[in-house]
């Protein structure tokens, strides 16, 4: 099997680069099929979701416009459970149609965080598509919209997730052994 070593532990293939790119597929269809007339504003999390980010605009053939924010939760394998805000939003979300992209949700805490500060700026609608989700330690309440995969409860690398700043540069998502 497949396995790549980041800092002290290696991992092995989960899912690779094809299966994701049929997933983001998906995800953009769709994205095009709700959101085509209505010009949304698509609100990418750094770092982790820059790569999915870019595979799915590429697919997304209608007017809208791309803004980021920058969150981080985890240390290591192992979420902090708080959640620090590194870049804020610089433009106004009133009235807009926004579109959050993630790379992962797992306990929810960084995207419940995210959609309350959010709401209070007033878009017209929030929804989310994240590649990655793992209902297993989810542990809120809302709804996410367009999900690529739903996983296991397994710490995962590549396509934009890190192990402590290593792996985010890899095509495929391999999980820890
Ligand atoms: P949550 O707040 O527990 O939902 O965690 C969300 C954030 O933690 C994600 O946006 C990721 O950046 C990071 N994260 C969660 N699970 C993993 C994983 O398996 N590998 C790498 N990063 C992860
Ligand atoms: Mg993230």
């Amino acid at each position: 099997m497949k396995t790549v070593t980041l800092h002290d532990k290696t991992f092995g293939l989960c899912i690779s680069s094809a299966e994701i790119q049929a997933a983001v597929d998906r995800v953009a269809m769709a994205i095009i099929e709700d959101m085509k007339d209505s010009c949304p504003l698509f609100l990418v999390v750094l770092n982790g979701a820059f790569m999915f980010a870019g595979d799915l605009f590429k697919r997304i053939n209608f007017n809208c416009e791309v803004t980021f924010m920058k969150l981080a939760s985890y240390q290591g394998t192992e979420s902090t459970g708080m959640v620090k805000k590194l870049i804020g939003l610089s433009e106004s979300i009133e009235g807009r149609d926004v579109v959050i992209i993630e790379d992962i949700v797992d306990s929810g805490i960084t995207m419940e965080n995210m959609l309350n500060e959010l709401y209070i700026l007033q878009p017209a609608s929030i929804r989310i598509a994240s590649c990655l989700f793992k209902p297993a330690s989810f542990t809120k309440k809302f709804k996410i919209d367009y999900v690529g995969f739903s996983i296991p409860n397994d710490f995962i690398v590549g396509y934009g997730l890190d192990y402590d700043g290593l792996g985010r540069n890899l095509p495929d998502i391999y999980k820890i052994n």
